[in-house]
């Protein structure tokens, strides 16, 4: 059997992309008949229970599995009964706080390590960590990482926190630079940062550019699945491939975009 893909998803900035990053690769690699545990390890935002249509429907939570309340498969929804194989597990909630950090020392980045690692023994063929703005968290699952995807869209700020965040990512073999919310137009008028900025900036090798894509937007607000049409799926699903040792052209979903743009 081969060993899992364990993949971080990380910036120290928020709104970036992270999120729409961990669902769209979840959601190409779920379709491709892999099991896809996708995890919410962002406390503060929780936005994959918005992107996923979950929000208020989970019995438990990470929290509850760090604090023993429930064993791994129970803390498991299928957010999408169209795609059975992507399943989620929904970050902590707030009020339990107190109680983590009472029983970590490590407060929240070692009781989410230790929450994954029991996630860890569940058969699924891709963990993908989602995490939020910050640096602890991404830092304390880096042991649990083949692959980190650090992600960035066009602003300096996001780019200046790619290249942070790829820093304290020691020891995760792939750390590499997925380009979000990729506006052509704007960069093309050099209004933006191009893609060779970014790249060159970071200091990283670029695994995708994701186009700007307003229909992925429409269905992460109303918790819909993203169709796998989407230019910015496309995009994830060309990552999948990259991921696994194809050799897939970095821009075909921003030829896409720009073409049907151009009609
Ligand atoms: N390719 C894209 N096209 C259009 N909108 C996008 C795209 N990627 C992300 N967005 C939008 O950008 C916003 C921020 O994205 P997202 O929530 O994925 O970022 P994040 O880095 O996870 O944020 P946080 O740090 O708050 O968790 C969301 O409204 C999302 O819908
Ligand atoms: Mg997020």
């Amino acid at each position: 059997m081969n060993s899992p893909i364990q993949c971080l998803i990380a910036s120290s900035k928020g709104g970036v992309g992270k999120s729409t990053t961990a669902l769209g690769l979840a959601a190409v690699y779920a379709r491709s008949g892999r099991r896809v545990l996708l995890v919410d390890c962002d406390i503060a935002s929780r936005s994959l229970e918005m992107f996923s249509g979950t929000a208020d429907k989970a019995l438990f939570n990470m929290g509850d599995l760090i604090l023993e309340r429930c064993s791994p498969d129970q803390v498991l929804l299928t957010p999408f009964p169209d795609l059975p194989s992507l399943q989620f597990c929904p970050a902590p909630a707030r009020p339990e706080e107190t109680q983590i950090c009472e029983r970590f020392p490590g407060g929240f980045p070692e009781a989410i390590t230790c929450g994954c690692r029991s996630l860890l023994t569940l058969p699924f063929d891709v963990f993908i960590w989602d995490t939020g703005s910050g640096y602890e968290i991404p830092r304390a699952l880096a042991p649990l990482s083949q692959t980190a995807l650090v992600c960035a869209e066009q602003s300096p700020a996001s780019i200046r926190a790619a290249s942070y965040t790829s820093a304290l990512l020691t020891g995760v073999k792939r750390v590499r630079l997925v380009i979000c919310s990729f506006d052509i137009d704007a960069a093309k008028h050099g209004e933006r940062a191009g893609m060779l900025e970014m790249i060159d900036r970071c200091s990283l090798k670029c695994a995708a550019v994701v186009p700007l894509d307003p229909k992925m937007m429409k269905a992460q607000e109303n918790g819909r699945l993203p169709e796998a049409k989407y230019p910015a799926m496309q995009a994830y699903a060309n990552l999948a491939k990259r991921m696994d040792g194809w050799d897939v052209p970095l821009f075909t979903g921003i030829r896409k975009m720009k073409r049907k743009h151009a009609l």
